[in-house]
């Protein structure tokens, strides 16, 4: 595959991420975010891991150095002269609805727009732009430079070409995508999600204690991380958000978001991010 040009828009955790990983596998790649100081934010993100992996002899430092070197900050999304645009601002839909609407706008018409959204509709965040059939959802992992899973989403209105590029550069960048339809959180989240919000129960039910319930799927099933602990990672209104749309797209009461997650997040406890959720964390 030809280098291409790659907009990424949010400089969150999972932007950086896709950033990075975008940059390390020869891809120029044009950051966004909503303010400059995200960007920078991001970036340094980018900069700290790509330092991190030089420390422990997994990368040169001419390669750390020629990754950076391809990702600009981009503050203005206008005339966006790219290949593809993927979006990763947060899990909202009238966000990522006015953003899909501007990628149209000002992306090149070669552009595919794909969004890293974990749990909406790709066939109706396509509904908001002129090229449907080039739009698509390419979700990935959290931490992106270390999990290979991208789930590729397609919309009922995404081309076979569409599909077929994006398959590819997922190959390209050393990940092993998985082809899945438009059906609320897709499959990764629709499993997941429930796991998570079911462990938020037991606590809330005075079931365990949040370092039981972690113990318990850590020890019991070999889980990397406990569910609360993930959820902490993920974030907790990130979590929350996945839950609503299960909810609401089945209309289904098993995916109720437990009222402990709502207050959780109702007081700013998102997590890692906010510094606390399940649990605390310094610095
Ligand atoms: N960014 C980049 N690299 C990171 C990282 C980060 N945030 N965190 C850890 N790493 C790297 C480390 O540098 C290390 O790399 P090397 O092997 O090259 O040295 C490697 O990951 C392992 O890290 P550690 O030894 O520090 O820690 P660990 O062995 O406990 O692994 C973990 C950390 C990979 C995060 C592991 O705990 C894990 O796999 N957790 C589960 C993650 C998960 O389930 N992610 C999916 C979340 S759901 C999602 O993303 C979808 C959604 O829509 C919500």
């Amino acid at each position: 595959m030809q280098p291409l040009r790659i907009a990424v828009v949010g400089a969150g955790q999972m932007g950086a991420g896709i950033a990075q990983v975008a940059a390390q596998s020869g891809h120029t790649v044009l950051l966004n975010d909503r303010e400059p100081a995200l960007i920078e934010r991001g970036i340094a993100t980018i900069r700290k891991n790509l330092e991190r992996a030089v420390e422990k002899g997994k990368l040169a430092g001419e390669v750390r150095d020629a990754a950076l070197a391809r990702i600009a900050a981009t503050p203005a999304l206008e005339a966006l002269d790219v290949d593809l645009a993927i979006e990763a601002a947060t899990e909202h839909l009238k966000t990522k609805l006015a953003l899909f609407q501007t990628l149209d706008r000002v992306c090149a018409p070669r552009a595919v727009l794909a969004s890293n959204t974990s749990s909406i509709s790709i066939t109706l965040l396509g509904g908001a732009t002129q090229r449907a059939d080039r739009v698509i959802g390419m979700h990935f992992m959290n931490p992106v430079p270390v999990m290979a899973l991208v789930e590729v989403i397609r919309g009922i209105v995404t081309s076979q070409e569409t599909f077929d590029f994006t398959d590819t550069l997922a190959r390209q960048m050393g990940k092993t995508p998985v082809e899945v339809r438009d059906f609320p959180g897709f499959v990764a989240n629709r499993v997941l999600l429930p796991m998570i919000n079911e462990a938020i129960y037991a606590v809330y039910e005075g079931v365990a204690s949040v370092e039981a319930v972690d113990t318990v799927m850590k020890l019991g099933m070999n889980h990397p991380m406990g569910p609360l602990t993930l959820a902490d990672f993920i974030g907790l209104d990130t979590c929350l958000a996945i839950m609503e749309v299960l909810h609401d797209g089945f209309g289904d009461s098993k995916y109720r978001p437990c009222p402990l997650l709502r207050q959780y997040v109702a007081a700013g406890w998102l997590g890692r991010k906010t510094g606390r959720g399940f649990y605390t964390y310094g610095g």
